[in-house]
């Protein structure tokens, strides 16, 4: 199995360049379905979540060519309509997009139910509510969720949804954007990603207005033209090595962000004592003193990001007094525990809420990667840790981040990449 080992305690100076958007990323390829001509989609990142996707498409039929490191040009003109390979689908929580499009493409959608990333139970209820509400009939049946369009075209239609979905704002956009009529999304979320994708389908052709608050509106258009666009900043890349330079020190210049959308994070370190500096693409973080305590809640954007949860963790480990975290998106997100305590981290959990002592340091341990953020909180705490860090289960952070090795191999960090063959491929996606 293949591993990262990181010889930790060294401050990170440097400059980062953060890559695009993966939760944007795997919304706006399946988009491409909706699209009658080619897209040129720029500043994709290289994760194995975004290569998945695209091959998905291909298998589908499309037409994905890279023009360069992060730039793809889709053209699903000749796409078919069969079932998505339970393969693929099963190792990538976004294959659930894939209903929303291919049943805006085609009024039929045979995907089989999304794996992801194990944050306690992960239902689809409310995309399946929307769907209804555009007047689909959805069946889960012989390992597919089935769901088609009498007469082909969905009508517009009206959905509040129970809970903030990211899933389920981004899965009803792609339905709506070719149906006939109007349809309400209430109670949406607001999640940069959300924009993402109305920006991408509206510059496809598309007429969708609102994303951004709480209430979307998409008025169903007869077809979608080709275009370029450019995908957003990734948030969750930025705010892991804001969090990475919290917990090891130094300073380092994060550069190709959107700093509004890091606003939360930004709030919650300058509360912990580290400095940010917002510029204009760009966020300079510096830590020289000790963190202090702090409280932390996650929730739907703008609230603090659950995608940020357990690298915040890592940093209030190392914080001067006691911490309190509270889940506030999924039921449990707390399975790195186990994994920080043999880093000699304090923490208790109790349901949705972990209490965190913070330790003078962590020391350096063996641990296994559960999920992509908790790896990629190992991660932190490898790197502000004494001694060395060998960290199993990587599949998990590369399926959301880009060359972190030599991303934190050019601030300084010492860690590397230990080679071992029969490796791990059973990835889920979140
Ligand atoms: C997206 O998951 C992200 N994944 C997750 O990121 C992220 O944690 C999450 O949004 C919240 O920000 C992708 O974009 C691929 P939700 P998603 O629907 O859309 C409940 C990462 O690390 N719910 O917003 O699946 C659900 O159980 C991953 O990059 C229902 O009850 O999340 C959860 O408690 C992990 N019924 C809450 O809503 C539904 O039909 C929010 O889930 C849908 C959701």
């Amino acid at each position: 199995m293949t591993k990262y080992l990181i010889h930790g305690g060294k401050p990170l100076h440097g400059t980062i360049e953060i890559s695009g958007a993966k939760n944007a990323a795997v919304a706006i390829i399946p988009a491409a379905l909706l699209v009658d001509g080619k897209c040129r989609i720029e500043n994709v990142p290289q994760i194995s979540d975004v290569t998945l996707i695209l091959q998905i498409l291909q298998d589908l039929g499309a037409d994905v060519r890279a023009v360069n490191r992060t730039t793809v040009e889709i053209d699903c003109s000749h796409i078919r309509n069969k079932p998505v390979p339970y393969e693929l689908a099963r190792k990538i929580r976004a294959s659930y997009y894939l209903v929303g499009a291919l049943l805006g493409r085609f009024g039929r959608a045979q995907v089989p139910p999304p794996g992801g990333c194990n944050l306690g139970g992960r239902p689809i209820d409310q995309h399946i509510k929307g769907f209804i509400a555009m007047g689909a009939e959805v069946e889960v049946h012989s390992g597919l969720i089935d769901a088609r369009m009498p007469g082909g075209r969905l009508s517009g239609g009206q959905v509040y949804l129970d809970m903030v979905s990211v899933g389920a704002t981004m899965n009803i956009m792609l339905a709506a954007a070719l149906a006939d009529g109007l349809t309400i999304i209430e109670n949406a979320a607001k999640e940069p990603h959300i924009v993402d994708l109305a920006n991408f389908l509206n510059s496809m052709g598309a007429n969708i207005m609102g994303a951004g608050t709480d209430v979307i509106k998409v008025r169903g258009v007869k077809s979608l033209r080709g275009g370029s666009y450019s995908i957003i900043p990734d948030q969750i890349e930025a705010g892991t090595y804001m969090a990475a330079v919290a917990a090891a020190g130094g300073e380092v210049l994060i550069q190709n962000v959107i700093p509004k959308h890091l606003d939360s994070i930004t709030a919650k370190l300058l509360e912990m004592g580290v400095d940010v500096e917002e510029l204009d693409d760009a966020v300079l973080v510096r830590r020289t003193g000790p963190i202090s305590r702090a409280n932390v809640k996650t929730m739907p954007y703008p609230g603090f990001p659950t995608d940020m949860q357990p690298q915040i963790a890592a940093c209030l480990c190392l914080a001067r007094g006691t911490s309190v975290l509270t889940e506030g998106v999924w039921e449990s997100r707390y399975r790195y525990v186990d994994e920080f305590r043999r880093m000699g981290a304090k923490i208790q959990v109790d349901g949705k809420v972990a209490v965190i002592e913070g330790v003078e340091q962590l020391t350096g341990a063996p641990v296994h990667a559960c999920d992509l953020r908790a790896g990629a909180a190992m991660i932190v705490a490898g790197l502000a840790a004494r001694g060395d860090t060998e960290i199993g289960g990587i599949y998990h952070i590369e399926r959301g981040y880009e060359n972190i090795v030599e991303k934190l191999s050019s601030v300084g960090a010492d860690i590397q990449i230990l080679y071992q063959p029969d490796d791990e491929t059973q990835s889920q996606a979140g």
